[in-house]
């Protein structure tokens, strides 16, 4: 199939193609949060149906311990390769609501100074209903047209936001029927709209909550003040003491395992373009801020972090109340980056906490989820389609990054299953993904369509060969 008959495919179809999205993400998949079960629920319905129409076999929901995987294949001769498509169709909670311009599950379309031909705004457009969607619709386009090169599985799921905790077994269960080549995802970002890159691996997280307690109630700050500890104060005090002044982690062991790159993986790293200025502006900073003895780049993709996620306790409410609390509370998060196990750090942390704790306070330190950090063969066949098809639809060869956000199921893929993961994303990282005013470029998303068949294609030849 060539570029031409593959554009106009999407030229035909490009209302319905951009419609059926906007259905899509008018639905609130919300899977941190249980009022929106049912809507969860009927995105995997949505999403059943969608892949039925595009010409998939066994399309099913299948249950897991949490939401569902939808599942669906196509397999067009059993010698040929398999692609495995993975994808999420749960988002990220919308709030805080206020800081929207348009109501997060109704989508519109604005221009913006990054897509002069328009966004679509809404929670999930980027992260990941926009971006698994395209993952349909090409595999519509190659049906329709009858150029479907290889095997197809799609296993789309629905808490990726919430650390993927049921995928897993899922995946064990599932083995014999996960069988493929080479998984691809498009769950990440490229550089700018005309500058392609391609994700050469992901950071891994461990994400912990700690709750510190003093006395036994909250007490008045006079009468007690100064005399008692204040797990608030001790808290924060250890949170401080995490970081030392060239703000590099002081938890013993942290960088045990952690490794340097060389001075020539360094330097291809930094071979992609990096505007400090516009990363300033865009975020409304003046200055940048982090790890002594490297750059942006390096601390947002290669080098660990610490992170306080949220920190509460005592009086929040209006005006002023005179407490001495009785709990602090604290999620603190960290990035991994190649060969660091979450559950070792997970473990040094613990450890760390338990012991800086002074007598007067008793801390409790869980983990929550975590996963692995992962690295993608620029080598494997599967890098090499995906550079091929970008190179064809960019007319520029996409360039090795490594994306700072964590997919943690990413790990297991390889554990499990063999498979390495090709992270061919289409959005950018200011497309606000998380945040308020959430939004993916009409631009991506059919580049996105554009360039996954050539994907199939160049990944068939290769690996043919
Ligand atoms: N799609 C993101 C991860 C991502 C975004 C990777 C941009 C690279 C560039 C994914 O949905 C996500 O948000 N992951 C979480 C993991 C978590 C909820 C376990 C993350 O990175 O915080
Ligand atoms: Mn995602
Ligand atoms: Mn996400």
């Amino acid at each position: 199939m060539d570029n031409a008959a593959i554009k106009s495919y999407i030229d035909q179809n490009k209302d319905r193609v951009l419609n059926e999205l906007l259905d899509l993400l008018r639905i609130p998949s919300v899977s941190a949060d249980s009022k929106y079960k049912q809507d969860v629920l009927k995105t995997a319905e949505a999403i059943k149906a969608r892949l039925i129409e595009a010409g998939a076999d066994k399309v099913e929901i299948s249950p897991t311990k949490g939401f569902p995987v939808v599942y669906g294949e196509k397999i067009i001769d059993p010698k040929k390769p398999t692609v495995v498509v993975y994808g999420h169709y749960d988002v990220q909670p919308a709030d805080p609501l206020e800081l929207w311009h348009s109501p997060p599950f109704e989508p519109v379309i604005k221009k913006t100074e990054l897509h002069p031909d328009g966004a679509i705004f809404a929670r999930g457009s980027c992260d990941d209903k926009g971006q698994m969607y395209m993952h349909v619709k090409a595999f519509e386009l190659m049906m329709k047209t009858n150029t479907l090169p290889c095997n197809v599985k799609f296993m789309i799921e629905g808490e990726e936001e919430v650390g993927s905790p049921s995928l897993g077994d899922w995946i064990i269960e599932n083995k014999e029927k996960l069988k493929g080549d080479v998984i691809l995802i498009s769950d990440t970002s490229i550089i700018a709209n005309d500058t392609p890159s391609i994700d050469s691996g992901l950071r891994g997280l461990a994400y912990m909550e700690v709750e510190v307690t003093g006395a036994n109630r909250d007490l008045h700050s006079g009468v007690y003040g100064g005399g008692v500890a204040n797990p608030i104060n001790i808290l924060c005090k250890i949170i401080a003491s995490c970081h030392d002044e060239n703000n590099h982690i002081t938890i013993p062991d942290f960088y045990a395992d952690v490794l340097e790159l060389t001075k020539e993986q360094r330097d291809e790293l930094n071979k992609a373009p990096f505007d400090i200025n516009n990363f300033k502006k865009d975020l409304g900073i003046e200055d940048v801020w982090g790890e002594k003895g490297y750059n942006t780049t390096e601390r947002t993709g290669v080098r660990p972090t610490l992170d306080v996620n949220g920190i509460w306790g005592g009086y929040t409410g209006e005006g002023a109340k005179t407490v001495l609390p009785s709990k602090a509370f604290a999620k603190i998060s960290m990035r991994l980056v190649p060969n660091q196990s979450s559950d070792k750090i997970s473990a040094v942390f613990q450890k760390y906490f338990e012991s800086v704790a002074p007598k007067s306070v008793k801390i409790e330190v869980k983990p929550h989820h975590g996963g692995e950090p992962v690295v993608v063969s620029t080598e494997s066949v599967g890098y090499k389609a995906a550079s091929m098809a970008m190179e064809q639809t960019y007319g520029k060869k996409p360039i090795p990054t490594r994306g700072g956000g964590s997919i943690p199921i990413v790990a297991l893929f390889k554990k499990e299953l063999g498979l390495d993961s090709i992270l061919l994303g289409f959005g950018l990282d200011t497309d606000a993904l998380h945040s308020p005013n959430e939004h993916y470029g009409i631009f991506n998303y059919y580049k996105g369509i554009e360039t996954i068949p050539l994907f199939y294609k160049y990944f068939t030849e290769l690996q043919s060969k």
